[in-house]
């Protein structure tokens, strides 16, 4: 694959620390301090799926395409309020793409779905299933979250990140890991009892559970080690890298990581700043930002590391 264009999409209402700290025990200082994160996009009256489909659209006028050139349509997504039909689906509703033929599907692998979604699409396109892939990751992870809760609802924000996948060999390397760990992050949706069952032990109502201190842990091994193996299976080094752009969970996780590899600050983007963790959108959000103001020049190298819910991790080397 290579990447021909990237575009993103955010809900208009920007909530800082302080505007939480109006109905919360929290404070600015202790998000800020802790996280990184000063302010993040939440979705109010947009229509989710109007998101995903905007990003997807700057993404194909980016690459200079039309939505006829498109003949696959992926999407990254934990949660959204439709259970079905796909995310993919209602995108190519929206921007009337027909393509000859245009399959349409949704992917979930929680915060690491971005670079599981860019594997998929690289063997879609390497077996000529597809020739022009739009590849969407969306999610509005605040309407998930308890908002009583200060330990969870702080750290999310909402939005889209997309880019159009042309066929090419810039995926230089690739890894993805899953170790069966239900308990770190979890959100299930409430069920409805059939009437063939009491409906004891079916849970009506369970926010998102995260055992943060976990999945900081976990997040800061894996991202290291996933790191360094996919820079050794391209046959580069770490100074090879142009720009690291990491799953914003938590500015010092992307901290961590950079000092124990001692490289210098610019080498690393972040925006949890002004984002707040928008799970799989996050990465591309962050591609979108960073190539239009200008600091991502064709032939430089990209590395892309994500972790979440699963425990699920993947890193990726892609010349840009
Ligand atoms: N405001 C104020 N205080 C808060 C708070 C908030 N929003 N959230 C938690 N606290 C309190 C806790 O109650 C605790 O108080 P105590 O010491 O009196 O018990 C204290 O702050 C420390 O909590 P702790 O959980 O140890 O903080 P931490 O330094 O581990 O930071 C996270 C918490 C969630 C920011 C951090 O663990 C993290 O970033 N984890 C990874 C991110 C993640 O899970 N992302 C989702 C999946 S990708």
């Amino acid at each position: 694959m290579k990447i021909l264009g990237t575009g993103s999409a955010l809900p208009k209402k920007t909530v800082s620390n302080d505007m939480l700290s109006e109905f919360l025990d929290t404070s600015d200082e202790w998000i800020t301090t802790r996280t990184g994160i000063k302010s993040r996009q939440i979705i109010t009256d947009e229509r989710f799926e109007d998101l995903a489909a905007l990003a997807g659209e700057r993404a194909i006028q980016a690459a200079g395409l039309s939505a006829d050139d498109i003949d696959y349509i992926v999407c990254s997504n934990v949660a959204n309020c439709y259970i079905t039909p796909s995310l993919a689906s209602l995108v190519q509703g929206l921007l009337g793409i027909k393509g000859p033929s245009c399959p349409t599907m949704d992917i979930n692998s929680a915060c690491a779905g971005f670079v599981y979604g860019l594997d998929l699409c690289d063997a879609l396109l390497q077996t000529s299933r597809a020739s022009h892939i739009l590849y969407v990751c969306a999610e509005e992870v605040t309407r998930f979250v308890d908002w009583n809760q200060r330990e969870t609802c702080v750290l999310f924000g909402d939005g889209a990140g997309a880019m159009v996948l042309g066929k090419g060999d810039n995926l230089l390397s690739c890894k993805l890991t899953s170790v069966p760990m239900a308990d770190v992050i979890t959100y299930r949706l409430p069920l409805e009892p059939t009437p063939y069952e009491t409906g004891e032990g079916i849970d009506t109502h369970l926010p998102m559970q995260l055992k943060g201190r976990e999945v900081f842990r976990n997040a800061v091994n894996c991202a290291q080690r996933d790191i360094a193996d996919v820079i050794a299976k391209a046959g580069l080094t770490a100074d090879d890298i142009d720009h690291f752009l990491l799953h914003q969970a938590n500015l010092r996780i992307v901290e961590a990581i950079r000092e124990h590899m001692g490289l210098p600050e610019e080498r690393f983007h972040s925006n949890i700043q002004r984002r707040g963790n928008t799970s799989s959108a996050s990465i591309p959000i962050l591609l979108d930002e960073v190539v239009r103001e200008g600091k991502i020049k064709r032939g430089d190298l990209l590395l892309f590391d994500g972790f979440g819910a699963g425990f699920v991790t993947g890193a990726a080397v892609v010349r840009y």
